[in-house]
């Protein structure tokens, strides 16, 4: 199949080709996916034309989707994929220049094994700093807990009162345990990390990590943010939700 591409306002986008998606999408379905999760995200946050962060882009599922809404404030992207960021800054950026993107070479035991530096030098540019938004989705499910914390507070350190970071976790509670004990759930969290962290693949850790809420509200707590909404995916055998993952909002406290 030709390779598609995308028109918007007399604007051709190219779309990444096919050996640079991953997590099964295809040009057919990541940006139907990406218009999903960010209708989600749009029930909560607002879009007001300030900065959009999008940390752990991939291939720009997120960033398609806002170009297709019509998102043209500027848009930020970082990822440790570097053959991703590459192609989407050299072949989307020239066709919407406001949108960036910024590889960061972090160690991550499933995308990038080779990473040289630490998630705690992880700086977001300034230039995006009180941003309407920070996106982290799917990202935080594939981190252990110390890279999770170096993120949040450098994502904390650039928001303002009105900024809103949407956020997917894998979240351990009493109806996940519940459902899992039922054999409802996508991803048994059976391995177990420590007290509040718990894995799905033996083999890799990253596939698949869930925090456990209680625990996680804590630390979201001591970095100055509260929970302004929660939805609660179908990955622990839920029904009748909007997305697979659980989406959380948060906002400085
Ligand atoms: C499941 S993909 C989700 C991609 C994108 N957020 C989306 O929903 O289309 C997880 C992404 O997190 C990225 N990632 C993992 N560790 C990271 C890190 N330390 N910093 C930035 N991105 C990271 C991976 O490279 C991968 O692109």
């Amino acid at each position: 199949m030709e390779r598609p591409v995308l028109e918007l306002d007399g604007k051709v986008l190219p779309l990444p080709p096919r050996d640079l998606l991953f997590m099964n999408e295809t040009w057919e379905s990541f940006p139907k996916n990406g218009a999903g999760l960010l209708a989600l995200g749009t029930r909560v946050l607002q879009l007001r034309g300030r900065p959009v962060i999008d940390i752990g882009c991939g291939f720009g599922r997120i960033a398609y989707a806002l170009a297709a809404k019509g998102y043209r404030g500027n848009y930020w992207g970082a990822d440790v994929l570097a053959p991703q960021i590459n192609w989407l800054q050299s072949n989307l950026s020239p066709v919407l220049p406001n949108y960036q993107f910024h590889h960061f070479d972090a160690l991550n035991d499933r995308y990038n094994v080779s990473g040289k530096l630490e998630t705690e030098d992880f700086r977001i540019d300034r230039r995006y700093a009180s941003p309407d938004a920070i996106f982290v989705l799917s990202v935080f499910t594939h981190m252990y807990e110390a890279d999770v914390i170096a993120y949040l507070k450098e994502i904390v350190s650039v928001m303002d009162e009105k900024s809103v970071i949407y956020a997917t976790f894998f979240l351990s509670n009493g109806e996940s345990r519940r459902l899992e004990a039922l054999e409802q759930s996508s991803y048994p969290m059976k391995c177990v990390l420590n007290d509040h962290c718990s894995y799905f693949n033996a083999d890799d850790p990253l596939h698949a990590i869930s925090f456990d809420e209680i625990w996680l509200r804590e630390v979201l707590a001591e970095l100055g943010l509260y929970t302004a909404a929660a939805f609660y995916g179908t990955w622990a055998g839920r029904k009748s939700v909007l997305s697979f993952q659980d989406s959380l909002f948060l906002m400085k406290a």
